[in-house]
């Protein structure tokens, strides 16, 4: 079996100096909010996983049903040697792409989750002895060090994750992508799709309350990493639909006026009864603005592909 090569790209106090940062900020602006990447701790990977098998979270399905469907003719466009992930959590989906990739010689996974990332990379060494495994614990919005593996290279991010980041950062990150890639490599992107709010919602506000405890887990980062005393029975979880800028808003509502200790930042920030600090935005998209999106960081858009229902849109493009 070939051993399973894990990189760490980012010293463990420079997490803990972003932390620090990110939270020093968010909760001192107004209105205050968090980035999502610090859901997923080993607790927090745990929930996201929960969540794709929820009966109201339809995305994973969708864009399963497409990988299922689609795998083959994505293998034959990018004859890809080396498959990067970007956020790639549990690997799950990405099966049907590394039994397509006949030609596969390497696979990337990237994540800043170092648990699901472990994991993931440890039963794929087990599966696929052929493979060379280099997973990256790294922040995909930071410059990126990819190991030299041969190309053409496949860029694959999947989830509709993208949808998590802000416009600019959105514009950035894809900048950033194109600068991964040869001319004639490729980017398979996952894009949730605008569709009815009831159906939105629902599926960031499920009945069994999976998605109010991922919401929830980020204070219990705070509270962990921080030494905060952040009480998430304290807070309710809220999930709207901002037609304007078609996203979907999680946030978290304070039940009372409270004020909480966070130490190791020496702040203690106060929360009036009913203010929320937002925790996620997850952008909805049509298929115009992908297009436009990819080509003004230098990708063509070169097949889109959707689930029947028309819910989840997977994209290839190729670097110009
Ligand atoms: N691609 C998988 C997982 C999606 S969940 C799927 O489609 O099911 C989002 C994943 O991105 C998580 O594993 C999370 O740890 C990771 N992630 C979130 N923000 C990140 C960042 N800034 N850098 C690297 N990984 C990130
Ligand atoms: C990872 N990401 C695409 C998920 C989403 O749907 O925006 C995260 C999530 N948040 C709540 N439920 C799932």
């Amino acid at each position: 079996m070939s051993p399973l090569h894990v990189t760490r790209t980012l010293p463990e106090d420079a997490t803990d100096a972003a932390l620090r940062a990110d939270v020093r900020h968010g909760l001192t602006s107004s209105p205050k909010s968090l980035p999502p990447k610090w859901f997923y701790d080993a607790r927090g990977s745990e929930l996201f996983d929960e969540i794709t098998g929820l009966p109201e979270y339809y995305p994973t399905r969708a864009e399963r049903e497409i990988l299922a469907g689609r795998a083959g003719e994505i293998a034959a466009a990018s004859g890809a040697r080396t498959l990067v992930e970007l956020g790639s959590g549990s690997s799950e989906k990405t099966r049907y792409l590394l039994d397509a990739l006949t030609g596969l010689k390497a696979y990337v996974p990237v994540d800043v989750s170092e648990s699901a990332l472990t994991r993931a990379g440890e039963a794929l060494v087990a599966d696929r002895p052929d493979l060379d495994v280099h997973a990256l614990i790294a922040d995909f919005t930071a410059p990126l060090a990819l190991p030299e593996t041969p190309g053409p290279r496949l860029v694959a991010f999947l989830g509709g994750t993208i949808g998590n980041l802000l416009p600019a950062e959105r514009a950035a990150f894809l900048s950033a992508v194109r600068t991964l890639l040869a001319p004639g490599d490729g980017l398979l992107l996952g894009t949730d799709l605008v569709k009815d709010e009831a159906v939105l919602v629902r599926a960031y506000d499920d009945a069994a309350g999976v998605t109010a405890a991922f919401n929830k887990n980020v204070l219990a980062v705070i509270d962990r990493e921080l030494g905060a005393d952040f009480d998430p029975g304290a807070f309710d979880h809220v999930a709207r639909w901002d037609a304007d800028r078609e996203w979907i808003e999680m946030r978290l509502r304070s039940r009372t006026a409270q004020t909480v200790k966070i130490p190791a930042l020496d702040l203690a920030v106060h929360f009036a009864a009913g203010e929320e600090l937002r925790t996620e935005v997850s952008a909805k998209f049509r298929r115009d603005g992908v297009t436009g999106e990819l080509a003004a960081a230098g990708m063509e858009l070169t097949h889109w592909w959707t689930d029947k229902a028309g819910r989840f849109a997977l994209s290839l493009s190729v670097a110009r």
